[in-house]
């Protein structure tokens, strides 16, 4: 039998990074790097200042994923800059936590925005091209949350689990053009954003993890690039949880 291909046969293709300027998606970012990729990452706007003090080591474009006309000309920008691209991964996403009764009209929709509408908008800015091409990667960053719901997160997991359900009608559109999609489900991963939780909200979470610690982000980048690499490639409409044995399902 032939000898696999490394994880690095992807060396020279492009990739983008939605949210590759969180903690997650820069550990996504770095990885693709040293996977031998073209890597570049859209960030919030809102994040400008704090880019300026510690500019990340690859290529940034601002944008409000929500939006759709921000989005494309985005990638648009991007594409003129680094070549077609080959591999989309969808890291960005935000939380406005809170339980049901108290979460507003506005927590709702800004969460659908940010972590599901950006996630169409960003597929639509390269599907198309990688089914004419042939090959394309799409990993959607989703959640435990998103498989088995969360007190006080009614907006997110609804977010979480709807991003899976593109990821599986897409990972069907472009299966016949090379093209896969799939979805990794982290559990609660050391960033800001576990970090911004009560405290012992978050410790008795984490105590309910089998494995007894959070996830770093670079274990959710090293699933990923996986699956962005040659190796994966009858891998689509696939869900993985990289989540210390916090969920399980047949
Ligand atoms: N199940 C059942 N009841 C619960 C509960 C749970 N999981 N959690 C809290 N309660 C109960 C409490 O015991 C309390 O009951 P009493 O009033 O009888 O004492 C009541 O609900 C109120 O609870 P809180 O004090 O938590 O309510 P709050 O309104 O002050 O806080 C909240 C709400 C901020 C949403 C808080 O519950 C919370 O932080 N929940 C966790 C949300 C979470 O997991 N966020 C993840 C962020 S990171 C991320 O999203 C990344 C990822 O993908 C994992």
């Amino acid at each position: 039998m032939n000898e696999p291909a490394p994880l690095a046969a992807s060396q020279g293709r492009t990739a983008i990074v939605t949210g590759g300027t969180g903690a997650i998606g820069t550990a996504i970012c770095r990885r693709l790097v040293a996977n031998g990729m073209r890597c570049a990452a859209i960030g919030h706007p809102g994040e400008r200042e704090r880019l300026a003090q510690e500019a990340p080591d690859f290529p940034v474009r601002l944008a409000d994923l929500a939006d759709a006309t921000a989005t494309a000309d985005a990638f648009a920008s991007l594409q003129d800059e680094l070549g077609p691209i080959a591999v989309l991964v969808n890291a960005a996403g935000i939380t406005r936590d809170a339980r049901f009764v108290k979460m507003s009209d506005a927590q709702w929709r800004e969460v659908m925005g940010s972590n599901l509408d950006s996630v169409f908008h960003s597929c639509k800015a390269v599907f198309a091209t990688m089914c004419e091409r042939g090959f394309g990667r799409i990993v959607n960053i989703s959640s435990v949350n998103g498989q088995r719901g969360q007190f006080g997160q009614a907006n997110y997991a609804a977010a979480k689990a709807g991003m899976h359900g593109l990821t599986m009608s897409l990972a069907q559109e472009g299966a016949r053009h090379g093209v896969t999609v799939n979805t990794v489900a982290p559990g609660y991963v050391q960033t800001p954003m576990t970090a911004a939780m009560r405290a012992d909200v978050l410790e008795r979470i984490v105590g309910e993890v089998p494995m007894r610690r959070m996830a770093q982000p670079e274990e959710i980048a090293d699933a990923v690039a996986f699956l962005c690499s040659d190796r994966a490639a009858y891998i689509t409409g696939a869900l993985l949880p990289v989540n210390g044995g916090l969920h399980m399902s047949a």
